[in-house]
């Protein structure tokens, strides 16, 4: 038998759990053939705050996955949200210290040290130190630079940073699942691969994932990326406000959002209605949609306006040329790229996965993983890596994990 070349995307998302089984011909297409959701009980904010329940969530949403491949998958990609790796450049300066001015493995090593004296906020450690070049008196270019004459030793490193434990949580739970981790991909990227065309990457454009608790911005230019923020802010502030303003469940609230949503109150004629149970259950209350909107509409507002002030902060206040593509669940709000549009004064739209059985946005990330995966060829080295080996250190594993994702 042929063997079938699958990959797992899996978005551990603060509202739901995706697992997305691609299979990758030999062309390079892909097919999409398994589809699993579950809500995901376990996160805030992107942040698994409750191990045992995200364990429930990732399970039920692998099996309904692997019942519809009809084979048990054993590993799976991983997505992870921007804010939780990140890449340093620092530079470090130390004087040769032997009388000979001969440097040694001991000022190379003081001068890596020197490079990681970085500010780092509380939650973040340094996962590793890349030299990129050493430079001696003022040379660069210098790769090893021990066994050279001078007075003065630079290193110009990239430092690798990441919430090593919500990280570490991340891992535990997928592998308490009973699955392997073959490597991650950062969110956007996973996006971009669905969202942006090679055009729009190269131009400069913005990506926004609003999905349940978290908004994604990323900038794409000249062919990368280039900058990413995360703002603790989705969906769920829209249905808690809902529930608030009307006076009713969450559940309520959801399904009213889902149901007669938009995101311009004015879309809508003063006269539509839709029919809200009450709390006690008996009655049914009729809500108007544009009264519905009048609570949706500003809390978009806001999340738009902190989503502009992040690519302010970036340096991008104008619009980018190739303007602003949306993602995530909250991109399926009815008006939401009119309504983005007056606030940014660049063109908006709203990007999903092409293949039958996922063309919604809210599979973006997960059939973007499997996307990404296969251009960067990361399955390859999955395979090479072969059969279960003796595991190296948690901190190396999650280390060749970030590097693959920055090669
Ligand atoms: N048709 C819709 N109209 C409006 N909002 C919607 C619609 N469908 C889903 N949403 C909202 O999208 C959000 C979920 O989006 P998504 O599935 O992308 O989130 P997630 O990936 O689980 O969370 P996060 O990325 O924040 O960790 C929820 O708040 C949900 O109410
Ligand atoms: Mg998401």
């Amino acid at each position: 038998m042929v063997k079938r070349n699958l990959v797992c995307g899996m978005d551990i998302g603060t509202s739901h759990v995706r697992a997305i089984i691609g299979e990758i011909n030999g062309d390079g297409s892909i097919n999409i053939i398994g589809v699993g959701t579950s809500p995901s009980e376990g996160l805030k904010k992107g942040v698994i705050v409750d191990l045992d329940k995200t364990v429930t969530s990732i399970k039920r949403a692998a099996e309904e996955a692997e019942r519809m491949v009809g084979t048990a998958i054993p590993s799976v990609f991983l997505g992870i949200v921007g804010s939780q790796v990140g890449l340093v450049n620092n530079r470090g300066v130390v004087a040769v210290s032997g009388a000979d001015k001969e440097i040694t493995e001991d000022d190379v090593e003081r001068v890596l040290q020197a490079a990681r004296v970085i500010a780092l906020p509380p939650d973040r450690e340094i996962i590793d130190v890349l030299p990129r070049e050493y430079i001696v008196d003022g040379y660069d270019g210098i790769r090893d630079p021990v066994g050279m004459v001078g007075v003065r030793l630079e290193v110009d490193a990239m430092i690798i940073t990441g919430m090593v434990t919500s990280i570490r949580n991340l891992v535990r739970c997928v592998e308490r699942s009973e699955l392997e981790i073959d490597g991650m991909v950062l969110n956007s990227l996973a996006n971009a691969e669905i969202a942006l065309s090679r055009d729009e990457k190269e131009l400069g454009s913005v990506l926004i994932d609003i999905g349940g608790g978290t908004t994604e911005v990323a900038v794409f230019q000249n062919g990368h990326i280039k900058n990413i923020a995360v703002i603790p802010v989705g969906g769920d502030y829209i249905t808690n406000d809902i529930a608030v303003g009307l006076r009713t469940t969450i559940q309520m609230a959801e399904k009213l959002k889902l149901e007669h949503g938009v995101a311009l109150a004015t879309l809508v004629p003063e006269n539509v209605t839709a029919e809200l149970p009450q709390l006690s259950g008996k009655d049914v209350r009729k809500v108007t949609i544009r009264e519905l909107g009048m609570i949706i509409e500003p809390r978009l507002v806001e999340m738009i306006h902190l989503a502009a002030k992040e690519l302010d902060k970036m340096g991008y206040r104008d619009p980018l040329p190739a303007g602003i593509v949306l993602t995530g669940g909250v991109s399926l709000t009815r008006g939401i790229a009119e309504l983005c549009e007056e606030v940014f004064r660049a063109p908006v739209r709203v990007a999903q996965p092409g293949y039958v059985g996922v063309k919604s946005p809210i599979y973006s990330t997960a059939v973007g993983i499997i996307h990404y995966v296969q251009n960067a060829h990361m399955f390859v080295a999955r395979d090479q890596r072969g059969g279960r080996k003796a595991l190296p250190g948690f901190l190396q594993r999650v280390k060749a994990w970030i590097m693959d994702m920055f090669d």
